[in-house]
């Protein structure tokens, strides 16, 4: 990957904008709508590396996807016939994980692969509840690439080791294939997308608290959606807006699912001054504008339900303790381990480059604010929530900083960059360098 990034503190973001739509909802839009017989429509659809990958290996499996505009779709879903290659999941571990369920539940064989940072990440999670399942997953050490032999599914109860939407939702959409109902019971509330668009496609599916079961045999109807914006894409805004003397932005039609906005509740827990107007729903996902204004924040403790309902949203947090009076202490937090990268272990060591001092835990860290930072030259490491959080560390550290490989922002928000100018960031990218 490349891209540098050069970011120049110092001035205030104003105005309004939208983020591009939900990542994890646009995975699901379309390794589901190729399940339902029919004509699936998706507006809002997010068109992000991560996502893009998912989209291919959709049409890798003969699904017909007509592309009226960047992010508008028509999925013509039913029939999966066999790809002659691997599916390519490129970086997206939602895409394999869920893609994984599905697969282990067709008549022919596949094999599901990625790239090397994909090929590091665990897939153990999701290969032990569907080997349960009795699928036939080859997998050498547990990682990608995964060879999937045909089977039938059956029936399981799972209780799943980690709070993983991810997870969950492999042994959710293999449970369709089952020859018996599959009930998934979580440790913690993890993101429901799946359960929401299974009910809205027809399918039987009941929730009882952190219990999902999915009894197979119902017909999947086609979906008409519009994707919402992505809390967490926002929620480098909202930081952004907090931290930057003087800022007040506006993010319009954000999808404002309970599973996912930790970071407000724990924003607002540390004094910013955030507003919600909720303005009703969209895909089944209750949507709304936020509204940001700097803020003097005060460091808290962050552990339990909250970090599930916040997991992607820790590189950046770490980024408003350094600016929060006081301490900030994150417990529960190993997942960060296994993202895209180890996200503890690289955003402490990049933003101590910026001159600050972070102290790691095995499950989360502590910060004492606030904090100085010292503009120098970052590194988002092909992980595009580490590189949007230390753009905006570059947007309130002295001097300018330049954040290298910063292009794998376009793996989940591709507008970023233009966002923040557009909101009177001084940004300045070059995509080509590496
Ligand atoms: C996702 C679930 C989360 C999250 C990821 C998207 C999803 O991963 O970190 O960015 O769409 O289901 P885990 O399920 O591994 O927690």
């Amino acid at each position: 990957m490349t891209g540098i990034l050069n970011v120049k503190p110092g001035v205030p973001l104003r105005g309004s904008t939208t983020v591009p739509g939900d990542k994890s909802i646009s995975h699901r839009a379309v390794l589901m709508g190729m399940l339902a017989t029919g004509e699936t429509q998706v507006r809002g659809w997010l068109a992000a590396g991560d996502t893009e990958a998912s989209l291919q290996s959709v049409q890798a499996l003969g699904i017909q996807v007509d592309r009226h505009d960047t992010n508008t779709l028509t999925i013509y879903g039913g029939v999966l016939i066999p790809p002659d290659k691997p599916l390519d999941f490129v970086n997206a571990g939602t895409g394999i994980r869920l893609a994984a369920g599905i697969m282990a539940g067709q008549a022919f064989p596949s094999v599901l692969d990625g790239s090397e940072q994909l090929r590091r990440r665990p897939m153990k999670r999701i290969i032990d509840p569907l080997r349960q399942m009795g699928a036939l997953i080859d997998a050498a050490e547990g990682r990608a690439p995964l060879t999937i032999t045909p089977t039938q599914l059956k029936g399981i109860e799972y209780t799943l080791p980690m709070a993983s939407a991810q997870v969950k939702s492999a042994v959710l959409l293999a449970g369709l294939f089952a020859d018996g109902a599959t009930t998934v019971i979580q440790p913690g509330p993890a993101r429901d997308h799946t359960e929401r668009m299974l009910r809205a496609m027809g399918a039987s599916i009941t929730v009882d608290g952190n219990n999902a079961t999915i009894t197979p045999g119902a017909a999947l109807k086609p979906m008409d959606l519009t994707v919402p914006g992505d809390f967490s894409s926002a929620a480098f805004l909202l930081v952004t807006g907090c931290i930057v003397p003087d800022s007040d932005l506006t993010i319009e039609h954000v999808n404002l699912n309970n599973t996912r906005t930790g970071l407000l509740d724990v924003l607002l827990e540390m004094g910013a001054d955030i507003t919600i107007s909720e303005q009703g729903e969209e895909a089944g996902e209750p949507v709304g504008t936020l509204r940001v204004r700097y803020s003097t924040l005060r460091g808290i403790e962050i552990g339990g339900e909250t970090v599930v309902r916040m997991i992607d949203e820790f590189p950046v947090l770490m980024v408003a303790a350094l600016y929060a009076e006081g301490e900030t202490v994150v417990r529960d937090a190993q997942e960060l381990r296994v993202k895209e990268t180890d996200r503890i272990a690289v955003m402490s060591s990049e933003l101590r480059k910026l001159g600050t001092e972070i102290t790691e835990t095995e499950d989360g860290f502590r910060i004492t604010g606030p904090q100085t930072l010292m503009g120098t030259t970052v590194d988002g490491h092909d992980d595009h929530r580490v590189a949007m959080s230390l753009t905006v560390a570059g947007l309130v550290a002295d001097e300018g900083t330049i954040v290298t490989d910063s292009k794998c922002a376009g793996d989940s928000f591709p507008s970023f960059s233009e966002t923040l100018v557009k909101l009177g960031g001084q940004l300045l990218e070059d995509l080509e360098t590496a």
